[in-house]
């Protein structure tokens, strides 16, 4: 068996791969081009790719050896699933194990962004603390305040679970109203409308798609309190970037905290980063030590389950395995 990794990944999943295969892994810090992915997975069976690599119809024609790609991510719209199951390519991902990870990302910046952190540290370091100031780094409390949950899928409903302990009243929306989820997390359902003009923090938790991309736009962020703070961690398309500047530079929203961007990387001249109360990170949602350690072997297990035959932890089109067996 032949396997290309796109990165250096944890040892937890590239040691799991070794074991059982010849590995090929793609050495640099920045992503692989189309040729060089090309040129490294030739001949491999198994690709395990990142949600930097585009996977399309062009790519696996170039690579007609892959039967399986197993993406080191929960999202996957760096993927073209319909091209994947037509050439009998089966399609993995890395969900759950990194739901809590990101749920803590998402209050780290949701409390950093309304708490000023960022913002007062720098002051610190550029040696601008001077006194105790009553009227200094004001901003909304967090506790007590109204949460906005867009998705209430697994990350939505870890984010939550954590803003029960802030004694927060907790709103969602969805695809379909969850009355389980309403009495177990004590959430409230509500429209998408509905839910921005009531919420004092908006969390995006939606996977994007064509019907997510652009989602929040002018007109819901009108739709948002001036004191309300937009914390996305999902995917940046989902926010159009263009309004959101507009959002906090007219003071239709107080403060934003992004871990995703679009286009992303955002350039550091971006008009976005100037702003105070706007907190960038760079899509490290997932990133503690075990959580990228659980996500690398979760990501090995799917590409060595294909290709022994057996059933993948988590396969997106398992038709293909079906059809491969039949
Ligand atoms: C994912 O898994 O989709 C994240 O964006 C990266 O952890």
């Amino acid at each position: 068996m032949r396997i290309a990794v796109t990165r250096v990944i944890p040892d937890a999943g590239l040691d799991l791969l070794r074991d059982a295969a010849e590995v090929v892994v793609w050495p640099e810090p920045l992503p692989p081009d189309r040729d060089q992915l090309v040129q490294l997975a030739e001949g491999a069976d198994g690709l395990l790719t990142l949600l930097t690599e585009r996977v399309d119809g062009d790519l696996l024609d170039r690579l007609p050896t892959v039967k399986v790609v197993s993406n080191m991510a929960v999202g996957y719209d760096n993927i073209d699933v319909e091209a994947c199951t037509a050439r009998g390519v089966a399609v993995c991902t890395t969900p759950d194990v990194l739901t809590e990870t990101t749920a803590d990302l998402a209050f780290a910046l949701l409390m950093a962004v309304a708490r000023r952190l960022v913002e007062s540290y720098d002051v610190v370091r550029a040696g601008g603390w001077r006194t105790w100031e009553p009227m200094g780094f004001l901003g909304p409390d967090v506790h007590g305040a109204t949460l906005g949950i867009v998705g209430l899928g697994r990350i939505g409903q870890a984010v939550a679970r954590r803003a029960r302990g802030f004694a927060m009243r907790i709103l969602y929306t969805n695809r379909q109203r969850e009355p389980d989820l309403e009495a177990k997390l004590g959430v409230e359902w509500r429209d998408l409308d509905g839910l921005l003009a009531e919420s004092d923090f908006v969390s995006l938790h939606v996977p994007l798609t064509p019907a997510t991309r652009g989602l929040i736009g002018r007109e819901q962020l009108r739709r948002m309190r001036p004191g309300a703070i937009l914390i996305n961690t999902a995917r940046g398309p989902i926010v159009q970037t263009d309004a959101l500047l507009e959002a906090v530079e007219q003071g239709w929203i107080w403060g934003v905290g992004l871990d995703v961007t679009d286009p992303e990387p955002l350039p550091a001249d971006h008009p976005l980063l100037r702003h105070p109360r706007v907190l960038v990170t760079p899509h490290i949602a997932s990133a503690s030590y075990q959580t990228r350690a659980r996500m690398a072997e979760l990501a090995a297990q799917n590409v060595l389950a294909v290709l022994r035959g057996e059933t993948p932890p988590r396969c997106l089109n398992p038709e293909v395995l079906t059809r491969d067996s039949a």
